[in-house]
């Protein structure tokens, strides 16, 4: 494993073309997410900049979530679920309340996502089935994570940074050495030619699968895809 990750902390400054323009800028706020009424209540997601990229939520996450809520939410009860990247939490959070899940689910992101990945478990009364932690792609995979042995990994909107992804595809090989029959739902947004080079090389490592969806019609159209990568054979 390569001991440091180059991922930038968000700042204005750093853009650069590595970088994929971030959403809209918006002040920091709370919001009522009912992901087109799959989540009743709805979440409550605290978006914030100040903690990094992570901090607003991003196209990815929405149709992965929303994936989760409409097609897997009676298969997750004995699932242990890991989310990659989570920014704000918005897809493990979204899992969390919406699908009748046992185990805690750990949402992981970078040092500087985490008291926002932790405002955003109270927020949603749900400390004692969701858990922050820092996992850094291409680090050692945290204790907490090789005991969990995750089944069920979830990543949104993860491919956004150039020099981030050997280390991405590290993470994702090193958690699906933990379990054999794992499956990592993986959505992104093609913004740039390298990031389907990121999934050529993704199908050299692993089962690559477009899933079905019914809004993939219309995400397609914005450059969204969403697929299941599995350990080969
Ligand atoms: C574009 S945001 C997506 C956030 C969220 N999944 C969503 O869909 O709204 C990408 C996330 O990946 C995290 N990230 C970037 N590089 C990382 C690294 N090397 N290790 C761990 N997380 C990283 C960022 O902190 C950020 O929260």
């Amino acid at each position: 494993m390569l001991s440091r990750s180059p991922s930038p902390e968000f700042s204005p400054l750093s853009i650069g073309e590595d970088f994929a323009a971030i959403p809209t800028y918006k002040a920091a706020s709370t919001t009522s997410i009912d992901f087109s009424n799959l989540l009743e209540p709805p979440l409550q997601l605290h978006e914030d900049l100040k903690s990094g990229c992570g901090g607003q939520l991003w196209p990815a996450g929405m149709v992965l979530a929303k994936q989760m809520l409409r097609y897997h939410k009676n298969y997750l009860q004995d699932a242990r679920i890991l989310e990659l990247g989570a920014g704000g939490g918005l897809v493990g959070l979204g899992v969390a309340l919406g699908c009748p899940v046992v185990s805690p689910i750990y949402l992981t992101d970078q040092e500087n996502m985490l008291s926002l990945m932790e405002r955003n478990v109270t927020l949603n009364s749900l400390k004692s089935r969701v858990l922050p932690l820092v996992l850094n792609w291409g680090d050692e995979l945290p204790k907490e994570v090789i005991e969990q042995k995750p089944n069920v990994i979830l990543a949104a909107d993860c491919v956004y940074f150039e020099p981030a992804f050997p280390l991405l595809l590290l993470t994702l090989e090193a958690l699906l050495e933990l379990d054999s029959e794992a499956v990592i739902y993986f959505c992104f947004k093609k913004r740039r030619r390298a990031d389907m080079q990121f999934m050529k090389n993704a199908r050299k490592k692993f089962v690559v699968e477009e899933i079905e969806d019914e809004d993939r019609e219309t995400f397609s159209k914005e450059g969204l895809f969403l697929y299941t990568f599995k350990r080969k054979p």
